[in-house]
């Protein structure tokens, strides 16, 4: 079975459920597990150091899968920018077809995606920008809220008012992310008027994910109080793990710190020891609210096709029998007459 949605119609996906982009940890071997679940997964261009590491990495998801997978571009503002245009062209030279767009205005891009066929999905964290987005003619939205591991922007609106909220300007698909690890949370953004929904820290905890098994225990046992939310007075949020670095992060920004007092402490090359060697306060890594619902380390397999059958059982079940199943089936009989 699988839920048909506006998000697997226009992009071609059998399960309304995506992997986004993860700086360290959307390598080939979990995109290419999560689109053999079903699923959409993305492989996350920076983390690949040059273009044509990024080619290589492409040619080697495609000899673990023959289902679509797309590529995340997250395009920030920093002193020495990456090679954008180079990363761009090997997407399209790769002829990926789906393409998450993060972090900034994707317009620069857009372009030389739609004249390649290739769909935009453009992630951002509030409705203005989710607008803005829809009019320069992304095929997507994908709306992360408050809860989300990685940058959730300054508005602090969580999911259950932004989705909504989003949903009643945007017409193209959309997908809700930021605290989905379950099919409570599926079913939920669903009826909140989401097409689907896109998932970070459940991906990262899974067997496939190619991060040490530190982490991954370290997700299972951590709960939802276990993150820190650094940056905060640069108006630069980012939420990540809760350990040694990121508390000292904090405390030194909070104290009027500036970023030159945090630059090494927060370093990536810091935070890649922790998913390489499975030292935990190595440096900072990101994790996200939804920890507190991950309670396992299942294949991606396993976690995608129990969330659409407990999605199924969920509404189905629990949510018709609310209405009573008579009623509910009088009332479509009525809406079908
Ligand atoms: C380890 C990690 C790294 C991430 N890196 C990126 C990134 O480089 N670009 C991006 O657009 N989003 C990034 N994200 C955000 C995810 O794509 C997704 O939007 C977010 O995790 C959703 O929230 P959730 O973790 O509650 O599911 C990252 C998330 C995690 C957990």
């Amino acid at each position: 079975m699988a839920l048909k949605t506006k998000f697997t119609e226009t992009f071609g996906i059998t399960h309304p459920i995506v992997q986004g982009g993860m700086q360290w940890v959307g390598r080939a071997e979990l995109v290419a597990a999560v689109a053999n679940a079903g699923a959409l997964g993305f492989l996350t261009a920076l983390t690949q150091p040059t273009p044509a590491d990024l080619a290589n990495e492409i040619a080697k998801t495609r000899d673990l899968t023959d289902k679509p997978f797309g590529v995340n571009l997250t395009i920030l503002p920093t002193i020495n920018p990456p090679p954008y245009d180079e990363y761009r062209q090997v997407i399209v030279d790769a002829g990926i077809k789906i393409v998450e767009t993060a972090g900034s205005n994707p317009a620069p891009h857009l372009p030389m995606f739609h004249d390649n066929g290739i769909k935009v999905l453009h992630k951002c964290t509030s409705v203005r920008h989710a607008v803005k987005a829809q009019s320069l003619g992304v095929d997507g939205i994908s709306i992360d809220g408050f809860e989300c591991a990685g940058h959730p922007g300054e508005d602090d609106i969580p999911g259950l008012v932004l989705i909504p909220a989003a949903a009643e300007k945007i017409d193209i698909p959309m997908i809700a992310s930021g605290g989905f690890a379950d099919a409570r949370g599926l079913v939920a953004a669903l009826a909140l008027g989401a097409d689907g929904i896109n998932m970070g820290s459940r991906f990262m905890c899974t067997v496939e994910s190619a991060i040490h098994q530190n982490v991954k225990e370290a997700i299972v046992a951590g709960s939802e109080l276990d993150t820190e939310l650094i940056f905060r007075p640069l108006r630069n949020t980012a939420r990540v793990a809760s350990n040694a670095v990121s508390r000292e992060v904090v405390q030194i920004l909070n104290n009027g710190g500036q970023f030159e007092d945090v630059k090494d402490l927060v370093a990536g090359k810091r935070g890649v020891k922790v998913y390489e060697l499975g030292d935990l306060d190595a440096g900072i890594w990101s994790v996200g609210a939804s920890m507190g619902l991950i309670n396992d380390i299942p294949t991606c397999g396993e976690l995608v096709s129990r969330m659409v059958s407990e999605a199924e059982v969920l509404i189905s079940g629990r949510l018709l029998n609310m209405i009573g199943a008579d009623e509910a089936e009088s009332e479509m009989e009525a809406v079908l007459a």
